[in-house]
């Protein structure tokens, strides 16, 4: 699924750049290959996503396995 067309990145290609660190906040989506103009209409979108990659990276909490 295409999440920004401006700079025409799929959830797979997101996810793959927040797994680098390349990509951890939507700013620095919009800040690579600035040849390519951003509209800002995805932030929402890619906001949601990367707190979902980020929640998802965190370690169990204790009460978790209860
Ligand atoms: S759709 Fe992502 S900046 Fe325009």
């Amino acid at each position: 699924m295409i999440v920004c067309h401006c700079k025409g990145i799929t959830d797979r290609e997101l996810r793959r750049r927040y797994d680098q660190g390349t990509v951890v906040r939507t700013d620095d989506l919009y800040e690579q290959d600035p040849s390519k103009k951003v509209c800002g209409g995805c932030r929402p979108l890619v906001d949601r996503l990367l707190r979902e990659y980020a929640a998802s990276n965190e370690p169990p909490r204790d009460n978790d396995a209860l």
